[in-house]
């Protein structure tokens, strides 16, 4: 179901490519998260000062917020190599010592999705963060012992959309430990407007806002939203997104006026309708609107949450008074409305 989503802020598989062009570069091109670059920026200087490599570096935060920006970031601005590997992608513990034993002196190794790392290859990570050592165990049994091989001072770079998820002897290992935070509009505006006239794309201020208020403070959807609104501009328009062309494109595609989509509504309307608003648990609720329980934590549930439409209690899910203000419906008469078969009820 995710996969078609136009809010989604997970990649799809065509803006792996593309998604290169719009990256910034450089810190000072990066747009927004004002505070982290501040103190990207200073560890990074401080750390070309004395001659080191940058402390172990840990960014979490929720998907398209720019987690492996900033890391492609930090290897260009120390000016070192960068390895990029993923959780998944590491199956043996051979596989991590190999990786670790390639990097030459400073460079930075950048696992993404850290969260999904097996044991057995997360804790070849503990000495080789600490002491820059491999423990290699060499024979089996009573004679078995532990042979101690260096490797050059490195950086590590972790990224994960579940910081819940990582033990906490990994994350103790990372001296810099970073959340990356949702954009505000004025950011995502000036982000769409970067990446227009990237794109050769013309856009108005204010379509330019009305774009970003529906892009759930996700960069990615921003991009992603411009493109099919230029679509749009370029077939029904002239060519130019204006809030006009930008409205009526959002309602072609099902996205209200602040990135909700059907996904959104149908979860929404779940909860209130199933459940009486809440608390419902996780894996009950996933049932209910059969998608993974996963995907409602990482990708749903954080921007309901920051818009104060969701809240986690220790029972459960719980929908806020304003989605009842969203929705135009009553608190209390909203169990007598009827709704459609698909349970989607009047979306838009
Ligand atoms: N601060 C920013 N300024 C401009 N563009 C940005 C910024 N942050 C992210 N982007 C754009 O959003 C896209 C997604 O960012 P990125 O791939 O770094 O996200 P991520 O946090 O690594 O996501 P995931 O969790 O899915 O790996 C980038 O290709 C880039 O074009
Ligand atoms: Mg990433």
């Amino acid at each position: 179901m995710d996969e078609e989503r136009i809010v989604s802020a997970r990649m799809s598989g065509e803006e792996i490519q593309e998604e290169g062009s719009l990256r910034p570069q450089r810190l000072a091109e990066f747009i927004g998260q004002n505070k982290l670059k501040e103190k990207l920026f200073i560890y990074i200087k401080a750390a070309l000062e004395r001659g080191e490599p940058l402390d172990h570096v840990l960014l979490h935060g929720p998907p398209g917020l720019g987690k492996t920006t900033l890391a492609l970031i930090i290897a260009r601005e120390m000016e070192v190599n960068i390895k990029v590997t993923s959780g998944p992608a590491i199956e043996r513990p051979g596989d991590l010592a190999a990786l670790l034993t390639a990097l030459s002196p400073g460079d930075i190794l950048f696992i993404d999705e850290i969260h999904r790392l097996q044991r057995s290859v997360e804790e070849i990570l503990y000495p080789a963060m600490e002491d820059f050592a491999l423990d290699i165990i060499i024979g089996k049994g009573p004679s078995a012992r532990t042979l101690r091989l260096d490797i050059s001072p490195f950086t590590l770079i972790g990224a994960t959309t579940r910081a819940g998820l990582i033990s906490s002897p990994l994350r103790d290992r990372f001296g810099i430990i970073e959340r990356v935070e949702f954009y505000d509009e004025a950011a995502l505006s000036e982000i769409i407007t970067r990446s227009a006239s990237l794109l050769g794309i013309g856009v108005e201020a204010a379509g330019a806002t009305k774009l970003a208020l529906a892009s759930r403070g996700t960069p990615r959807i921003a991009n992603r939203l411009l493109k099919r609104v230029r679509d749009y501009a370029q077939v029904r328009a002239e060519g130019v997104i204006d809030p006009v062309v930008a409205g009526a494109a959002l309602e072609m595609l099902d996205i209200d006026h602040i990135g909700l989509d059907r996904t959104d509504y149908l979860l929404l309307h779940t909860i209130i309708q199933k459940f009486s608003g809440g608390p419902v648990g996780i894996d009950t609720l996933s049932a209910a609107i059969n998608e993974d329980a996963n995907t409602i934590e990482e990708l749903y549930e954080p921007y309901l949450m920051k818009i104060g439409f969701l809240k986690r209690t220790t029972r459960g899910r719980v929908v806020t008074d304003r989605v009842y203000e969203h929705l135009k419906i009553g608190n209390s008469n909203y169990r007598q409305q009827t709704i459609g078969d698909n349970n989607q009820g009047e979306l838009f």
